[in-house]
């Protein structure tokens, strides 16, 4: 794990790839912008093609002279190793290079740190970095001393250091669980609320860099931190999305995905990512420009199987067609409804395409349906009327008899009357659901 304070860290960086993994030039490329992410200035690269893994240090024993030598020459101060690996793995190397060895999942959490910004982001992110650290908290690594200066206590008599890290650690992972487990029931209960507004969610997801940030901020107003960063995004940001012919929508922004997302943290973030379970429909940004763009976006579609939103309908965005050399466009399926919108978030062309799509697909469906509503409910009677909802109607003295025939896009917007009304319309829009 990085020490925050000490910016500016010299960074050696081991890839070991095998045979069958794909580019490797792009892993690495993407390893090093991973690395810049967090800060670290990339002294060197060295490969290490492993078939099969030492136990000892992950890479062969020559592989590992080589970076010692490497670390040596070129006065660094840390390594970091594009793979995850044991804790003994990372404490053997560490000892043969003679400075810190950070593996995949330790930086990306590292980076996860510097990035969170809700408060739930930063708990779970502290949550995961500890039990990480659990795993490699072994007699002579004072680390966390260091990490967590005023966290330490006076020594309790006849406990060693390793036994009063473990038990401050394992205080500190319950502490953090529980309040974790506060915050996620006011999230529910806000979610809850959020729902009740019947407007349509619509949530961005896509591999790191697409272009997601900046799709946010070209489809809603104000700034939202755009940057050539991998995890700008690491909490959803959520904002009102207007001008759509379907009235209203709400857009989240998600966090990036990378490949090879360290399982622990999959689980640590599947709150931050319920954006996109609760989603009606996912924006699934891809960089156009991309050669990758294909099995970048499986990656995408597995973590989102993952955290169980795999279901959620997609509208794909084809993003940065200005490098892509493309033209704006939607492409549609058999029955004519938008599949993918090719445009550019940077300069805005297509983004109107995007708007119309968006609007068909959220403002698409009719709803049709019988619907009984009380005498006390009058004011949501007028409503209907009033959009020219209602095709039939009786009355007794138990309420309206109505025969409901409209566009989605109509009756959504018609909440905001009070719970029993909201509840009935509830009902109303999800017989089309
Ligand atoms: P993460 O937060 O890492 O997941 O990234 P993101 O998907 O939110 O990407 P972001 O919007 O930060 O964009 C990444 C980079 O691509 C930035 O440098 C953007 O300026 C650039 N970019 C985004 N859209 C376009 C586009 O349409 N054309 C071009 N040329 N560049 C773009």
């Amino acid at each position: 794990m990085f020490d925050r304070e000490k910016k500016g860290d010299r960074a050696l960086l081991l890839l070991p790839h095998s045979r069958g993994e794909g580019d490797t030039i792009r892993r690495g490329e993407e390893f090093a912008e991973l690395v810049k992410s967090a800060g670290a200035e990339v002294l060197g690269v060295i490969a290490a093609r492993v078939e099969d893994p030492n136990p000892r240090y992950y890479v062969g024993s020559g592989k590992a002279d080589e970076v010692a030598e490497a670390v040596r020459a070129l006065e660094a101060d840390l390594v970091l190793v594009d793979h995850v690996l044991t804790p003994v793995q990372e404490r053997n190397l560490e000892k043969h290079v003679g400075v810190r060895v950070v593996d995949r999942a330790g930086l990306i959490l590292d980076i996860f740190a510097q990035r969170a910004r809700s408060h739930e982001g930063k708990l779970e992110v502290e949550l995961a970095q500890l039990k990480h650290i659990a795993t490699r908290l072994v007699r002579g690594w004072t680390h966390l001393d260091a990490q967590r200066g005023g966290m330490i206590g006076n020594r309790g008599p006849g406990e060693t250091q390793l036994e009063l890290d473990r038990r401050l650690l394992a205080e500190r992972v319950k502490m953090l669980t529980k309040r974790l487990q506060k915050v996620q029931t006011q999230r529910g209960q806000q979610r809850r609320a959020r729902l009740r507004n019947i407007v349509p969610r619509v949530a961005l997801v896509g591999y790191t860099n697409a272009g997601k940030s900046t799709l946010f901020n070209a489809l809603t107003t104000g700034d939202v931190f755009a940057a050539d960063l991998l995890f700008a995004t690491l909490d959803p940001t959520v904002r009102k999305l207007e001008n759509l012919s379907c009235g209203p929508a709400v857009l989240a922004d998600t966090v990036g995905f990378i490949r090879e997302l360290p399982h622990d943290l999959v689980a640590a973030f599947r709150a931050t990512l319920a954006e996109a379970r609760d989603a009606d429909l996912l924006l699934h940004v891809s960089d156009a420009a991309d050669e990758e763009r294909e099995r970048l976006h499986r990656v995408v579609d597995n973590v989102l199987e993952e955290i169980d939103s795999g279901d959620v309908p997609q509208l794909h965005v084809m993003n940065k067609i200005d490098l892509a050399g493309a033209e704006p466009r939607i492409d549609r399926d058999a029955a004519g409804k938008p599949v993918r919108v090719w445009l550019s978030a940077a300069t805005g062309a297509g983004i109107d395409l995007l708007r119309q799509a968006l609007g068909e697909l959220l403002g698409g469906e009719r709803v049709q349906s019988e619907l009984l509503l009380p005498l006390s409910a009058g004011r949501l009677h007028a409503r209907l009327k009033a959009a020219g909802a209602i095709t039939g109607e009786t009355v007794d003295e138990h309420g309206w008899q109505l025969h409901i025939d409209a566009p989605r896009s109509v009756i959504a917007p018609l909440s905001g009357g009070d719970a029993t009304e909201t509840l009935l319309l509830r009902e109303l829009l999800a017989t089309v659901e």
